[in-house]
């Protein structure tokens, strides 16, 4: 049985709980949840629950203790929760700041850590993945499953020469064997270099080529609400001639005919079938790098978020056991996120693997084939803890509560949301629609850099407000400063940094140390980590994390530069300049807006908008396309030849224009303004 605990009784937190308004209604929709959500709108604070989290997700409160009395100690705790090959006797080695490591001395392999000691231990019968396809069919894989596939799979990766230190691109769908991949890499040592399925093979084939990558494995087609599209075939065409490139393994998952080049391309299956069946894993040194996994910045050359081997384990393992209260014994988990996106990476794969937790992996879309694909497999696999997305909560709002209302959620306990701020009418939707009111919401901040969940309350424990990441776990050390001074702002709007190192932080970009420090440690020094987030800290110390400061656009909770963005619409033979700018959106958070000045004297026309949409598709994927294209014969410039986008973001908001001062030809933007209000009033 999970313990229960009373919070009344529990003296964790330091304001009283607040009762919430009215009694627990039942399932609502239409307007009687309309006035629901309003009701609750005036609620500022939601107690956590008092009997469906574990008596552990509690004794956090002593854990933030002893965590802020010596976070060495603390973290140290946590790794020795792994088995360690050779055990480690340092914890933090800040020698050499800004590339702090962790538990160096130390050797353990993470394959290990996420199959075999559970396999021993006599778990493995126990399902790590209910994966259901698109298509409905249904696979129960359990750990035995993956420690077999992933044993064959290494020792074919070793057979064709791919060994420690080798990078392995991974482009693949939703799929088991996108998990036995990056497994199969750990196994050997070889950094695995998974790209995004909706990034197109243009864009993987620059993150081949950065990375050096020695093999590339992915898959004849990918299934995408009831389509396929080829995708080994489309690899064919753009990745010819790179050198690095040795072998390309194809997973058989479509059904389609597939090019196969003699002497490169192999079979997933095949290999795999072919190899020995023991493969000893290796112990790696603890700052052995697992990963890299590209992002975006604010240039147009994507960043190689390098992550290692001891601190990232620990780091996901742990934050995944006290965010989410996980009880493996019990707990079903789904988190929805896509395995290509850094969710995917810690909390899909490494920390529930690691923790042996058992996951639901959906390989579609949340809307196919029907819109309550999700809460059917929420009831189908008895889902206790859900992680997901606000963007994919507003789409769930539009869609209507009949979806969730139609299925049996009462196994939920926790929620998670993850990618960007949830507004709050979002969150007491998840709250009331899915939560039923009894699931405490866990809102967690943290990014591809951080590796692990760095702001967020304990289920069990804090006192949550809605639209806010509330506190720092045990162990992270976050403010808010100034940015000017860098001094801590004890209330009010700043810039969010991070003041400690934490062992799944990054620990470079893939071959360039200086852009590492030019990007996160050159505003404050080399103890100062810029997160590049922009957050409030309330009267009761609670964050609220307000978006990005730099050039990167965040569309349903997807990292985008505007410099990509921007070279990619450049590099199109009609355009001669662009800027890319953000524009809050209902559904997406925010969306692409393109203000884009064509070459010579042609004139916008919807035709070349669309061929400019299909070209950014093309070069990054279709996630990038603008939502809107303005067209201009001009953009507003500095003396210097700057382009200011802040004025763009006012036109694109439809917000009174800032400062026009500075700009070279002021005259630009009564222009630009005067074409926005005809093409607005045509379209109307
Ligand atoms: C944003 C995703 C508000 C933030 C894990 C961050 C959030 C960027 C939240 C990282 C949240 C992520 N509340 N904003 N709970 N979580 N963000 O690297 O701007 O894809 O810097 O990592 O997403 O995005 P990334």
């Amino acid at each position: 049985m999970k313990a229960t605990i009373d919070h009344d009784a529990s003296s964790s937190t330091s304001a009283a709980p607040v009762r919430e308004a009215g009694a627990a209604p039942g399932l609502l929709s239409g307007e009687a949840l309309e006035r629901r959500l309003e009701a609750l709108m005036h609620q500022d604070r939601f107690a956590p629950p008092t009997r469906i989290v574990t008596a552990e997700s509690v004794n956090e409160a002593s854990l933030h203790a002893r965590a802020e009395h010596d976070p060495d100690a603390f973290w140290a705790e946590q790794a020795r929760t792994l088995d360690w090959d050779v055990p480690f006797t340092t914890v933090l080695d800040d020698s050499n700041p800004p590339f702090y490591k962790w538990f160096v001395d130390g050797k353990l392999n993470v394959s290990y850590n996420c199959l075999d000691r559970h396999v021993e231990a006599g778990r493995g019968d126990r399902v790590a993945f209910h994966w259901a396809g698109e298509e409905g069919e249904r696979l129960a894989i359990t750990y035995a499953d993956l420690h077999r596939d992933v044993q064959r799979l290494a020792n074919a990766l070793k057979d064709a020469d791919i060994g420690k230190g080798d990078v392995v691109g991974i482009y693949l769908p939703m799929i088991p064997e996108v998990v036995v991949a990056m497994l199969a890499c750990a196994r050997i040592g070889a950094p695995h270099n998974v790209v995004f399925g909706g990034f197109a093979p243009e864009a993987v084939k620059e993150r081949m080529e950065v990375s050096n990558a020695k093999a590339l494995i992915t898959v004849d087609g990918a299934r995408r609400k009831g389509k396929t599209a080829p995708v080994k075939a489309a690899v064919d065409e753009v990745m010819g001639d790179l050198e690095s490139l040795e072998t390309i393994v194809v997973v058989r998952h479509a059904g389609i005919d597939v090019p196969m080049t003699a002497g490169r391309d192999v079979f997933f299956d095949e290999i795999v079938a072919n190899a020995d069946p023991i493969c000893a894993p290796e112990p790696m040194e603890a700052e052995h790098p697992l990963f890299i996994l590209y992002s975006s910045g604010s240039t147009a050359k994507p960043k190689g978020i390098v992550h290692t081997t001891g601190g990232y384990l620990t780091g996901v393992s742990s934050t995944h056991r006290h965010v989410f209260d996980l009880d493996p014994e019990r707990d079903v988990y789904f988190c929805s996120a896509d395995v290509g996106w850094v969710t995917g990476h810690s909390y899909i794969v490494y920390g529930p693997l690691c923790n042996g937790a058992t996951s639901v992996m959906y390989e579609g879309a949340p809307d196919y084939p029907h819109k309550g694909i999700w809460w059917e497999l929420i009831e189908r696999y008895g889902v206790s803890i859900f992680y997901t997305a606000p963007t994919a909560i507003r789409a769930c709002m539009k869609w209507g509560a009949e979806h969730p209302n139609a299925h049996d959620l009462s196994s939920l306990r926790v929620l998670g949301s993850v990618g960007e701020p949830i507004n709050p009418k979002a969150w007491l939707w998840y709250h009331v629609v899915v939560g039923r009111e009894r699931c405490p919401i866990v809102d967690t901040w943290w990014q591809t850099e951080t590796g692990q969940i760095m702001i967020s309350p304990l289920p069990g424990l804090t006192e949550t407000k809605p639209g806010s990441a509330t506190f720092p776990l045990p162990g992270v050390v976050a403010d808010v400063v100034d940015e000017t001074t860098g001094e801590s702002i004890e209330q009010g709007q700043g810039l969010l940094v991070l003041k400690r190192p934490w062992p799944g932080m990054l620990r470079t970009l893939y071959g360039d140390d200086e852009r590492y420090v030019e990007t996160y440690f050159s505003r404050f020094g080399n103890d100062t980590y810029l997160v590049g987030d922009a957050a409030i800290r309330d009267k009761e110390g609670y964050l609220w994390i307000v978006g990005r400061i730099d050039d990167v656009i965040n569309v349903s909770g997807h990292r985008l530069s505007t410099a990509e963005v921007e070279s990619a619409i450049v590099a199109h033979e009609k355009v001669a300049e662009a800027a890319v700018v953000a524009q809050s959106d209902e559904l997406t958070g925010q969306a692409i807006v393109a203000f884009v000045t064509l070459q010579g004297e042609l004139e916008g026309t919807p035709e070349i908008e669309g061929q400019i949409r299909d070209h950014v598709a093309a070069q990054i994927g279709k996630l990038a396309r603008p939502k809107r294209i303005l067209w201009s014969d001009d953009l507003p410039k500095t003396r210097s030849g700057k382009i200011m986008r802040r004025l763009l973001r006012d036109i694109a908001e439809g917000r009174a224009l800032g400062d026009v001062t500075t700009l070279r030809d002021p005259t630009v933007m009564a222009a630009l303004e005067q074409k926005i209000v005809t093409a607005q009033a045509d379209e109307r």
